[in-house]
């Protein structure tokens, strides 16, 4: 392990496609395998168990989607905002993982129970500034952009999504080492795109093709420099290694077939306050 940082996971035990709440998951009901779900699971936590400390939280029978840890809330510092889930699906989570949070020390501060909010699958932190990127429009409510902010006094820039394959932010959206931030320009709507081009340091962006989206390309785990991915082209692989980035591919097909990969089997638990610009 070569930094402190700390990741929480949930081992896919009851992992299974067996609802439809994105596009990914059409098609897909009892089409996932236990077996490769758990062979891709394991070696994903491996690649990461040699550059952070990894928490399991106990998966739960009849949460399949449980897996999914970036979905629990948001972490800053050592407070927590859990997610309101917008599906009767995944509602389930929400207690057991405010439980787990409250019982390892977290401060748990609560959103308006009527705002959709569905955590680091739509809050990214920025990794070269005190900013947390938001998504909303399809799970998380535009509402959460502000309160998400005020809960955690930090500056938050909501950008609205626009692809239904590309329905939580951390799908089409990944801030890198050093302010370096991969995206899907065609996932946002036109002013959301140009939020993120008038925000973003120049030259700091790395666009990303459709055949590297919907391969989930921007679901990655990135943990300094290292970055862990489903795949990349050699073209995406040359830009991220050309902006300083070691880049591991995993194979996480298993897990796109309910609409998620590397990033959204991942929650960062030792986020950084960072003081804001003066
Ligand atoms: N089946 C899950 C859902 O639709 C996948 C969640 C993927 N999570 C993410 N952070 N992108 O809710």
């Amino acid at each position: 392990m070569s930094s402190s940082a700390r990741i929480l996971m949930c081992p896919p035990d009851f992992f299974e496609v067996s609802y439809v709440i994105n596009p990914w998951m059409e098609n897909q009901v009892s089409q996932a395998s236990a077996h490769v779900a758990h062979t891709q699971w394991k070696a994903l936590r491996n690649i990461l168990a040699e550059h952070a400390h990894i928490d399991q939280i106990a998966p739960a029978e009849g949460l399949p989607d449980m897996v999914f840890t970036a979905n629990a809330g948001v972490v800053l510092g050592n407070v927590f905002v859990p997610s309101r889930f917008r599906h009767a699906e995944r509602q389930g989570e929400e207690a057991l993982f405010a439980k787990w949070f409250a019982e390892h020390g977290y401060e748990v501060r609560e959103i308006d129970p009527e705002i959709a909010f569905e955590g680091a699958g739509d809050a990214l932190l920025d990794r070269g500034q005190p900013r947390l990127w938001m998504g909303y429009g399809h799970r998380s409510d535009e509402a959460s952009v502000k309160a998400v902010g005020n809960l955690l006094n930090i500056e938050t820039v909501g950008l609205k999504l626009a692809d239904p394959r590309f329905y939580h932010l951390d799908t089409c959206f990944c801030p890198l080492a050093n302010g370096h931030i991969m995206y899907v320009p065609s996932a946002f709507d036109e002013a959301s795109r140009q939020r993120i081009r008038d925000l973003a340091r120049p030259g700091s962006l790395i666009e990303v093709e459709p055949h590297d989206a919907e391969r989930f390309a921007c679901n990655a785990v990135s943990i300094g420099e290292v970055v862990v991915l489903n795949a990349a082209s050699e073209e995406l692989q040359s830009a991220l290694e050309n902006a300083g980035l070691s880049v591991k591919t995993t194979p996480m097909d298993e897990f796109m077939k309910s609409g998620g990969a590397a990033k959204c089997l991942t929650l960062r638990l030792d986020e950084p306050v960072v003081a804001p610009r003066p």
